[in-house]
């Protein structure tokens, strides 16, 4: 069994990789080669944390299983250590064995970022130059690579609702900005972080909409990632009134979770019709992606456990390839 941490997985495996592996996932997905159930939820006795398992089953020429560990102990921050620890135990699809056990939280943030990254290189302008990232926490930084790592932006606006946290994430990213030639700019209101922008990603925790849908220029590609409860929502109505072209990761989880179609569905305000089709349509030439330069486009992910196994599957795969890890035999 090969053990991968967070440094042995930074070391080799990229947001390209990442970009890559989650397209496969894509279409094995929608393909219907993966059985991804229910997320188990158990909550501890004295309601101080959660436990959380995410199962996949992915077919076709993977044939492996997987699951999620995921926790949220919100106490944990007191005692400095992290506070949604996840860790991916991969199966064989042959022999039922535990075959790795790779670090979850560096797997989650690339998988999730590679989503935006995959959706901006599909369907954004080629020619987009400025992008907009909403929310500077855990996910944030590696969504700022997987922008960077499809399109040569110039300039990345950030905003947050907490100001000081603007100026951290700028000061501490920029070095990573420049090895792609980009000024991270932070914002000082929603109106300014989108004004102009071609590409915009939301990743927070909002329960209401982060900016003005009628501020965002026509052409304008939005990924939302942020909302995965009926409650949460970061997308405008308006922005998706605008949009010629919307796309989800999976469109059964997203109408069963995705506040920010939920919420403007239950005012009879917006259509499950007005979605194009999955990623995994557009990657195996179902459906049409962008129609024209000015057409707005938006991707809606809330993420499910086929691109985590998928994911942890490729990075095994290349850390065998290259001799890195730990082999322990139970
Ligand atoms: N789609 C997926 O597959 C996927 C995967 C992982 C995480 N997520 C979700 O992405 C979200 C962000 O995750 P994280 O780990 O970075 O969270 P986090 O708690 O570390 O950071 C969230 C950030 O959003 C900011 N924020 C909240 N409301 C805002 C607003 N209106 N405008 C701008 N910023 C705002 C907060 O100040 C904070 O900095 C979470 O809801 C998480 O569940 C989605």
């Amino acid at each position: 069994m090969l053990f991968l941490s967070r440094e042995q997985i930074l070391s080799f495996f990229t947001v390209r990789d990442a970009i890559e592996a989650d397209k496969r996932a894509f279409v094995l997905h929608t393909e219907g080669k993966a059985k991804v159930p229910l997320r188990i939820n158990l909550e501890t006795e004295d309601k101080s944390g959660q436990c959380m398992f995410m199962p996949a089953y992915v077919g076709g020429e993977l044939n492996m299983a997987g699951v999620k560990m995921v926790s949220f102990f919100p106490g944990n921050a007191q005692k400095e250590i992290p506070v949604v620890p996840a860790t991916v135990a991969l199966i064989d699809g042959t022999t039922g064995l535990v075959t790795a056990i790779v670090e979850g939280t560096t797997l989650t943030q690339l998988r999730t970022a590679a989503i935006s990254g995959a959706a901006t290189e599909l369907l954004s302008n080629p020619d987009s130059r400025v992008a907009a990232i909403f929310g500077t926490g855990g996910q944030a930084p590696a969504q700022l690579e997987a922008l960077m790592t499809v399109r040569s932006l110039r300039e990345v606006r950030v905003f947050d609702v907490d100001p000081a946290r603007i100026q951290n994430f700028v000061a501490k990213y920029q070095p990573l900005a420049d090895r792609f030639g980009t000024a991270l700019v932070g914002a000082k209101t929603p109106d300014e972080a989108v004004e102009g922008a071609d590409v915009i990603t939301t990743v927070t925790t909002s329960g209401k909409p982060v900016f003005d849908g009628s501020r965002i220029k026509p052409g304008c590609h939005v990924n939302g990632v942020g909302s995965y409860t009926p409650v949460m929502r970061e997308l405008p109505l308006e922005l998706l009134n605008r949009a010629g072209r919307i796309f989800v990761d999976n469109r059964e989880a997203v109408l069963a979770e995705a506040g920010d179609f939920l919420i403007p569905m239950g005012e009879g305000r917006f259509s499950p019709d007005r979605i194009a089709g999955e990623l995994g349509d557009l990657i195996l030439g179902r459906v049409p992606g962008r129609t024209s330069p000015e057409e707005i486009t938006v991707m809606k992910t809330v993420g499910f456990a086929t691109l985590d196994v998928v994911a942890a599957a490729a990075i095994v795969e290349k850390a065998r390839g290259l001799g890195i890890g730990s082999e322990i035999a139970l």
